[in-house]
């Protein structure tokens, strides 16, 4: 049953679709035509079969639902590994750039804080960040994503659904400005080009007023350091005034581009237009930074020697 033939046309299409998808463009035409090629001849055989009623080889399968369900089980049981075996197998240690700091450098406080924006407000949801080595990806979202850069994302947010771009470098994309604009209203901002306009996603207002509570950050760190995020002690000691310090040069980065408040019309008292600062310890401004800090690592050259402490 395994050398039938609809096993080894399904087998030679998978194959097929993956050549077509590599970045190599001589792989991609090649697979194209073996793809036309297996089609055809798929067709060919189904159209040959159906006349004939001939279902011979699915039949012995579905007439044993026993063994139909240990063979699917077998099938998602090799997925599973091939998804879990990278994380066990590959080393637990520090990658390192050629400039001798982390290639992936843990989050900053405000990063941080801004990542945890990101989570409660589901942006994964709607966003992956995950750049798969294929060419339509690698052409919209740069560099495939690397294992070590989600190493101290704890949970990683891969995403399983893409209703708007991958984000895994959307950091290379836009600066400080762009998002203050877009998070403000994504589907009616002025500037932005005909596809913002069109948006289905939703404005974040809130994130403009609300405040982050920046006394819990270190705590954080803390327990992301049991985890296996290479915090220093000092680091956490000094997760506040870093925070702070951090928080300023954004919301400076953002006046220089001309974002220094915005206006709620009819939000204020008396339905006059309500003016809201930016404000270093707003929500949006730690979400910004997390936002423009996205797929900024070195690729690595080699590795600590002392393995990662804790964690997975
Ligand atoms: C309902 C789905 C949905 C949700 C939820 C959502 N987005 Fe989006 N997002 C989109 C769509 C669609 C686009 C593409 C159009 C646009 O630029 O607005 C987009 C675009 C973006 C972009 C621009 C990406 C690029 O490559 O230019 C950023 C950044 C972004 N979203 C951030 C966020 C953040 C942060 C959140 C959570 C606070 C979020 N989104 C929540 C659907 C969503």
């Amino acid at each position: 049953m395994v050398f039938s033939r609809p096993v080894v046309i399904c087998f030679l299409g998978l194959i097929a679709a993956t050549m077509f998808a590599m970045p190599n463009l001589g792989l991609a035409v090649l697979g194209l035509v073996l793809l036309l090629v297996v089609l055809a001849f798929a067709a060919g055989m189904l159209s040959k079969s159906m006349g004939k009623g001939s279902h011979t080889w699915h039949d012995k399968i579905e007439s044993r639902p026993l063994a139909f369900s240990m063979l699917t089980l077998i099938a998602v049981v090799i997925g599973g590994l091939f998804e879990l075996l990278p994380g066990l197998i590959t080393e637990k240690k520090v990658p390192m750039a050629a400039s001798g700091e982390m290639a992936v450098m843990p989050y900053t406080a405000l990063e941080l804080a801004g990542r945890d924006i990101y989570v409660r407000e589901g942006c994964y949801v709607c966003h992956s960040q995950m750049i798969r080595p294929f060419r339509s990806e690698q052409l919209r979202y740069g560099a495939p994503s690397r294992i070590e850069e989600s190493m101290w994302d704890h949970p990683f947010q891969w995403g399983s659904k893409r209703t708007g771009p991958d984000l895994a470098r959307v950091g290379l994309k836009h600066a400080e400005a762009w998002h203050w604009d877009h998070m403000w209203d994504p589907r009616y901002g002025q500037d932005f080009s005909l596809d913002s306009e069109l948006s289905i996603m939703p404005a974040y207002k809130w994130l403009y007023f609300d405040k982050v509570e920046i006394g819990v950050v270190a705590d954080k760190m803390s327990v992301l350091r049991r985890l296996g995020t290479p915090y220093t002690d000092d680091q956490v000691a000094s997760a506040e005034k870093d925070y702070r310090v951090q928080a300023q040069a954004t919301v400076a980065k953002l006046a220089k581009d001309g974002k220094t408040h915005v206006i709620v019309t009819g939000g204020g008292e008396g339905g006059a237009d309500l003016r809201v600062d930016a404000d270093p310890e707003s929500e949006i401004v730690a979400l910004i930074a997390y936002l423009v800090r996205l797929g900024r690592n070195d690729v690595p050259v080699g590795f600590e020697a002392a393995p990662i402490q804790g964690g997975k």
